[in-house]
């Protein structure tokens, strides 16, 4: 008979600024549905964020604006677990354990580490073994499933290499997890046609009011056609972003519309204001709420960690025993 066990769904968010609405419907969305039909595990990577910044004021509103992210999209602490990283301590102690039977070589190919170095981030120690702190929070919590950006695929197979490693020596005491890559996500275009990406400065943002989004959806950049030429609405930044939030019927009558002339893109974009403003007034809403009530925050993920931390507990036992150190 097949199990009915729910499914451990765990993924960490880093504290990284601004979300826009190509993260919106590239993870946030999919994330927040899994919700229904699994246990989700999600928190913030606030002991990460300390491998690429050191500012203390900083981090602490990065990991507080991250949750109120989170929770204003529509993560319910009640149905799920949702923490800060820094709150479950027992995650760095399993990270050491598994640090001493990390193969080097395994980390040194890792290629996030020679990415953000030559960014210019300080090659610490810290830095070098973000993928065993990594593994360590997957592993500790038992997760079945990781949904992850491609960028994160590489870490996701550390994980496993490492999880089997410790199962084949030590036992089969730690969950290997299979990941969910968005493969087949849509790159969501920005303002200028590239990829929409904070570091393009092309974004439109998910929290605005009504004059933010305004002054990004106009300024979406098209080709020079007038009001009455036809158009092709599969070569248009605007036609691409409006598919995103409409149902097919309206797709196809945007679609048509292009296509016989008569359709300025200022009105297109004014159709897809209307859309955007409909769709994330209401998160815009409760994130203000969430901002003028940081102790809200605070209780709600002093809360969930409070929930999670003997589910950790539990495995670090086991594998404390298991390793010898428990004596
Ligand atoms: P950014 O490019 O703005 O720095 P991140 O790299 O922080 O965004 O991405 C966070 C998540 O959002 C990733 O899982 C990524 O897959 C998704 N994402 C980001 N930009 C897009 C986009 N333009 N289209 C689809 N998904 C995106
Ligand atoms: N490294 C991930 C990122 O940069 C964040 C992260 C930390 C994570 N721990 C995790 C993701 C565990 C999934 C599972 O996006």
């Amino acid at each position: 008979m097949e199990s009915t066990k729910r499914k451990r769904v765990l993924t960490g968010i880093q504290p990284s600024g601004k979300l826009h609405i190509g993260n919106y419907f590239g993870t946030i969305k999919r994330m927040i549905e899994y919700q229904e039909c699994s246990d989700l595990f999600l928190f913030v990577a606030n002991l990460h964020c300390l491998t690429s910044l050191s500012d203390p004021k900083a981090i602490r509103e990065l990991t507080l604006n991250a949750a109120m992210d989170m929770l204003s999209l529509g993560i319910d602490p009640e149905r799920t677990y949702f923490w800060a990283q820094s709150d479950v301590p027992e995650v760095t102690e399993l990270m050491w354990i598994l640090s001493t039977l990390t193969p080097f070589g395994l980390m040194e190919r890792a290629h996030s580490y020679k990415d953000k170095t030559a960014k210019g981030i300080q090659a610490s120690l810290g830095l070098f073994s973000y993928p065993v702190l990594m593994a360590a929070d997957i592993l500790i919590y038992q997760a079945d499933v990781v949904p992850v950006g491609k960028d994160q695929k590489q870490h996701l197979e550390i994980t496993r290499d490492i999880a089997l490693k410790f199962n084949h020596q030590y036992g089969d005491v730690l969950t290997i997890p299979e990941p969910d890559i968005s493969e087949g996500v849509a790159v969501i275009p920005g303002t200028d046609g590239q990829k929409m990406s904070k570091s393009y400065n092309n974004t439109i943002p998910i929290f605005a009011d009504e004059k933010g989004w305004k002054k990004t959806v106009m300024s979406i950049v098209t080709d020079s056609k007038s009001v009455e030429d036809a158009k092709d609405p599969d070569a248009c930044n605007v036609c691409q972003l409006y598919k995103l939030f409409a149902t097919p019927e309206e797709q196809k009558a945007l679609a048509k519309r292009y296509r016989q002339g008569g359709l300025g893109y200022g009105d297109a974009k004014k159709m897809l204001l209307e859309k955007v403003i409909a769709t994330f007034e209401p998160y815009a809403k409760k994130r203000a709420h969430y901002q003028a009530h940081p102790e809200e925050v605070k209780t709600i993920l002093k809360k969930g960690a409070e929930k999670v931390r003997p589910i950790a507990q539990k495995t670090l036992e086991k594998v404390r025993k298991l390793v010898g150190i428990e004596y």
